[in-house]
């Protein structure tokens, strides 16, 4: 990585609905049960409800807030999202005016991964001069989910998670990225116009694992470092199989993984977020740690970065 300035996360947040459906919710209506759920996908609840903007509007705030920023202090607001509220305008814009920020605003699709290319694209900006930036993900995936079929609903949740970047001389946080994408396999995960997210969930289970190791074995020699000094792994929670077996083949021991699916689903571009400020709220993640951001998602899309924390 060739970069005079660099940028470290000063706050961060989340906000998820209040109300929480569980397994045992879904099998009354369903033909499910908690058992197959929990061993196939490692998921026991979900939070469901709220919109793309206000669940991002609120965990903006909570990241404003922890870093001791204005909103007038903030550059621009990436959100990264595959569910916005509306096709047009970006929900980037609408979380812009809730929060009184006077920078720029912007939507990055990139479904499951998304938080993961908001993130680069925010170093990107950092270092061609941007000072601070709200980089958000968040998801409504029940929105486009339909409730009466059970291959997708007992896998999602809705949820948001959010960092403030600011911009240092030199380096900082970011150790290196990695992103990349498939387009030839954007038949396995999609949603049409009005129509309810659809997936090949084991085809994606498959390429999944692939291209999570292969992703985040680059970024980790980008980085300069070896896997046994990766200390904390934020993988994107889709399903805990699919982390366990990512850790087996990067030869990362499942306990530096976080793991948040139990309580959250797959909240799509806010599952690596939730991890990530679940991590630094309980006192996981610590200055001078490297942490791997690592995840996969409609596209085929895959990304990973490695931050050393703490700058
Ligand atoms: N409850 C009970 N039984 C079920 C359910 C359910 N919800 N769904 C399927 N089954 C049954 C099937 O009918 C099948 O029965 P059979 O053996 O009698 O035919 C059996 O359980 C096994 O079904 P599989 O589909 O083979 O189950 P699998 O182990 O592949 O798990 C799952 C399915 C959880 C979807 C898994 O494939 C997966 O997690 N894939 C990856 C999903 C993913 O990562 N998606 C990316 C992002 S998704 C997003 O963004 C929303």
């Amino acid at each position: 990585m060739k970069t005079q300035r660099g940028g470290v996360i000063t706050g961060w947040g989340i906000a998820v609905p209040d109300k929480i459906l569980t397994n045992d919710d879904l099998s009354k209506t369903l033909d499910t049960n908690d058992a197959w759920i929990t061993e196939r996908t490692g998921i026991k609840e979900r939070r469901i409800g709220g919109t793309t903007s206000g669940l991002g509007i609120e965990a903006g705030r909570a990241a404003l807030a922890k870093a001791g920023r204005r909103p007038d202090e903030i550059d621009a607001v990436i959100l990264a999202t595959t569910t916005p509220d509306q096709i047009v305008p970006g929900t980037a814009a609408t979380i812009q005016d809730g929060l009184g920020i006077t920078g720029g605003a912007f939507d990055v699709n990139a479904a499951c991964t998304g938080f993961v290319y908001a993130l680069t694209v925010a170093h990107g900006l950092l270092a061609i001069g941007a000072e601070r930036l709200l980089v958000i993900g968040c998801d409504t995936l029940s929105n486009i989910t339909d409730w009466n079929e059970r291959s997708v609903s007992i896998l999602v949740g809705d949820g948001a998670g959010a960092v403030v970047i600011e911009a240092v001389d030199g380096p900082g946080q970011l150790l290196s990225w990695n992103i990349g994408a498939d387009g030839s396999l954007r038949h396995l995960l999609k949603c049409d116009h009005g129509g309810f997210l659809y997936m090949d969930g084991k085809e994606i289970f498959r390429k999944a694992v692939r291209v999570v190791v292969d992703s985040a074995s680059q970024a980790v020699a980008e980085a300069g470092l070896t896997m046994d000094q990766v200390d904390l792994l934020v993988p994107h929670q889709a399903n805990l199989r699919i982390i366990d077996a990512a850790c087996q083949r990067l030869g990362l021991p499942m306990e530096k993984a976080v793991v948040v699916i139990d309580r959250y689903g797959n909240t799509s571009s806010a599952s690596i977020p939730l991890a990530l400020v679940d991590a630094l709220d309980t006192g996981r993640l610590t200055p001078g740690m490297n942490v791997l951001m690592t995840g996969f998602g409609g596209g085929m899309t895959w990304a990973s970065t490695v931050l050393h924390w703490g700058g």
